[in-house]
């Protein structure tokens, strides 16, 4: 419902609105400190009448139930009567993607509404599919030199609106302020019976604008503590980082963390994907980790609680274990669309994105992250060996042995790259043994094979009787580590298996025909071919194999099945896939300049200002108003962390190994490791690692920097010099 409704009528006439006045001034900020939106206008209306706005509004970062908006009035040539109608209306629709206005968009239904008290409207609605039950309600309140003043008001009410009429009595140059404290409950939240009433009882002992704001603020410092990063040398980096912090932060945090959510795609931003989880989390859990791990840890158990759909979903189509879908919601289902509308064609065309089985080894990566860098071994014994172990169990039985080969396969999937679903002409679905699923799960078996040794004896024997787990799974996770295959083309990690046989694409012809070629895929439909014909990709797809694991890593895995790792086979693959690339999402420039940016960081730089400038230049041309792009934000944070810091944790230590772009002159950033608050700064001649005075169980921690390690026990400070 929305909860922000107030409007205005001057001397009895219509309601004004911003469209049919004349704008004497208008300014419009969002104060990233805190996330407060303030609007200041002052306007002429009809009868020549000027007068000064100013509108105020934040969700509070403390009280996660709380809403305030505040709107101070002054008549600046006049004096008279007006009236503010405030108002909840639970009569929304989904209108904010115009591509799906066709679509069905109305997911309230009417409930009830109540004036339960002089000063407060209350409002209830229930999703129509899912039958949460929200109630609302709002208490608004004015004031005239910050005392309360009683007013005559006069309420009406549907099933689905309810709005109250202020009269006031406005003097020339005498500033009045209406304030709208707005609570919220659903009968999701704990500690609720009737969602109304509690709205209500809740509302009704609010505290006023100000102190809540003090609070909020108070919230919202101790944030930016946990998680400001620094940019020496470049403003525009530096400020549009904090931009993207600021609404991670909305999406995601303390308020979240015992949500039964996911990372929604778009945040909570905007309507585009209607919320669907995909992979992306992958990109947002590097950021959250390090700074606030009981967010990650709330977004794990999202999955954790789906495993039931996931399991059957993967016995639907003859499989074993954990078969997470690629766009997930409340059930848990498989929720991608099975057609997709290419507005450059007009034309509903077949989307067999759902293949992308990938998500679920993101998921078994998460588990196994988090794992690693909180050292959350309750976690890992109640909750994430399972999650892992179905996961694997999956991916033995979607593979399928090859007597010729003496190798795994998996036949039947895509990768991350969306532009190719299928082979050229054919009729089934999915490509043959897409290397990145490949080789990520011969990690993965690795993994799996060894977790139960990590567990204390009953727990592994707990986590095996409740996957009903055999011998030879086990077995055979040892041997697909061994033993998956993965395709190679001119000593390159080929995206899938006969990826060599497609043609090039006239890169400079379709550059120079059409400019912006990022939406290959819509391009090509649109001319009656299919990008499925050609070496090109909508995003990194091999490439994801370099940003996730370390060379060191990768190079075990794939020596261990068998094959060559040169030393120079990261730079090789990552230079012929760059070429061949046309970013079609934003997350590619995300990946992109984290593989670049040990080889080349001024490349990389390049990559990761598109990517930081995305969603506020609005580069995929009107996507950003349907949402912002979580793992793009969440990925630029974690750029400067992982790649251009070179921050890896391993074996319980921390290491460091700075790459920095010439456009700037040094990076620093807060964040936490085993509990322990740390500032690291990284400047071209130096490194420092400070542990912040921090919380009780604080340890030292053990830092590497170019090879020298050192011990930076708690509240100390260490210096590594670059020389
Ligand atoms: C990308 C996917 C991503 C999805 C949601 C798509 O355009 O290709 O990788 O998961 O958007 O952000």
């Amino acid at each position: 419902p929305n909860w922000l409704p107030l409007k205005l009528r001057i001397g009895g006439a219509e309601v004004l609105r911003l469209a049919e006045l004349e704008l004497l001034d208008y300014h419009h900020e969002l104060d990233l400190r805190t996330a407060l939106l303030t609007r200041r206008l002052r306007f002429r209306d009809k009868e020549g009448r000027e007068t000064a706005l100013v509108s105020r509004r934040f969700v509070s970062m403390t009280s996660m139930h709380h809403a305030y908006l505040e709107w101070t009035l002054t008549p600046l040539n006049w004096s008279g009567e007006a009236e503010v109608v405030t108002a909840l209306d639970g009569r929304v629709v989904n209108g904010g993607v115009p591509r799906y206005r066709q679509l069905e968009s109305d997911h309230l239904r009417p409930g009830s509404t109540m004036v339960p008290e002089p000063a407060v409207l209350a409002l209830k609605s229930v999703t129509r599919q899912s039958e949460v039950i929200v109630g609302v309600a709002a208490r608004t309140l004015v004031r005239v030199d910050g005392r309360e003043v009683d007013v005559p008001r006069s309420d009406f009410g549907t099933t689905d609106y309810v709005q109250q009429t202020l009269h006031l009595d406005l003097e020339r140059g005498v500033p009045v302020t209406i304030e709208k404290a707005v609570s919220m409950f659903t009968s999701r939240d704990p500690a609720t019976g009737d969602t109304i009433v509690r709205a209500h009882r809740s509302v009704a002992r609010s505290r006023s604008f100000e102190a809540a704001y003090d609070h909020h603020s108070a919230s919202w410092a101790r944030l930016w503590r946990a998680c400001d990063m620094r940019v020496f040398g470049d403003d525009e980096a530096q400020h549009l980082l904090r931009i993207h912090i600021c609404h991670i932060l909305q999406t995601c945090s303390h308020n979240t963390a015992d949500l039964d959510a996911g990372v929604p795609a778009r945040g909570i931003n905007g309507e585009a994907y209607r919320g669907h989880v995909f992979w992306d989390e992958l990109f947002v859990y590097p950021f959250l980790t390090f700074r606030t791990p009981d967010v990650t840890r709330g977004l794990l158990m999202y999955r954790y609680r789906r495993v039931a759909e996931a399991r059957s979903a993967a016995k639907a189509v003859g499989y074993e274990g954990f078969m997470f879908p690629w766009q997930s919601a409340s059930l848990g289902t498989e929720e991608t669309q099975e057609l997709h509308l290419n507005p450059m064609s007009g034309r509903w065309d077949e989307d067999l994105s759902h293949n992308q089985r990938h998500v679920s080894a993101a998921i078994f990566y998460n588990v196994w992250q988090y794992v690693t860098l909180t050292e959350d071994t309750m976690f890992l014994e109640y909750r994430g060996a399972v999650l892992m172990l179905g996961i694997a169990r999956f991916w033995a039985s979607i593979a399928h042995y090859s007597p010729e080969r003496d190798r795994y396969e998996i036949h039947g999937v895509m990768g991350p790259d969306e532009y190719h679903e299928k082979y050229p002409g054919a009729s089934e679905s999915g490509l043959r043994n897409n290397a990145y699923t490949n080789i990520f799960v011969a990690w993965i078996c690795d993994i799996a094979a060894h977790l139960l040794e990590l567990l204390p004896e009953p727990r592994a024997k707990s986590v095996r009787a409740q996957l009903e787990l055999r011998d030879e799974e086990i077995v055979r996770w040892k041997d697909m580590s061994r033993k998956m295959f993965v395709p190679f083309h001119d000593g390159i990690i080929s995206q899938f298996e006969g990826y060599e046989d497609l043609e090039e694409l006239d890169w400079d012809g379709y550059r120079a025909k059409y400019g912006d070629i990022q939406r290959l895929d819509r391009i090509l439909k649109a001319e009656g071919d299919t990008p499925d014909r050609y070496k090109l990709a909508k995003q990194a797809d091999v490439v994801m194999l370099f940003f996730l694991f370390s060379d060191p890593e990768l190079k075990r895995v794939v020596e261990r099945l068998g094959y060559e790792f040169a030393d120079d086979s990261a730079e090789r693959t990552i230079e012929y896939y760059d070429r061949r690339t046309s970013h079609g999402s934003t997350l590619s420039y995300i990946t992109h300049a984290g593989v670049l940016a040990r080889f080349d960081p001024d490349a990389s730089w390049d990559r990761f200002k598109v990517a930081l400038g995305s969603d506020v230049n609005d580069i995929q041309g009107g996507t950003t108003r349907e949402g912002i792009h979580m793992g793009v934000m969440s990925g630029t944070v974690d750029l400067i962390q992982r790649f251009y810091a070179g921050m890896r944790v391993s074996d319980g230590m921390l290491l460091l190994d700075p790459n920095l772009p010439a456009a700037v002159d040094g990076f620093a950033f807060n964040m936490t490791y085993l509990r322990s608050p740390l500032t690291v700064t990284i400047m071209r001649d130096r490194v420092t690692v400070k542990h912040r005075d921090g919380v009780i169980d604080s340890v030292p921690v053990r830092v590497r920097v170019a090879g020298e390690e050192r011990m930076v026990q708690v509240g100390g400070e260490e210096t590594f010099s670059l020389a």
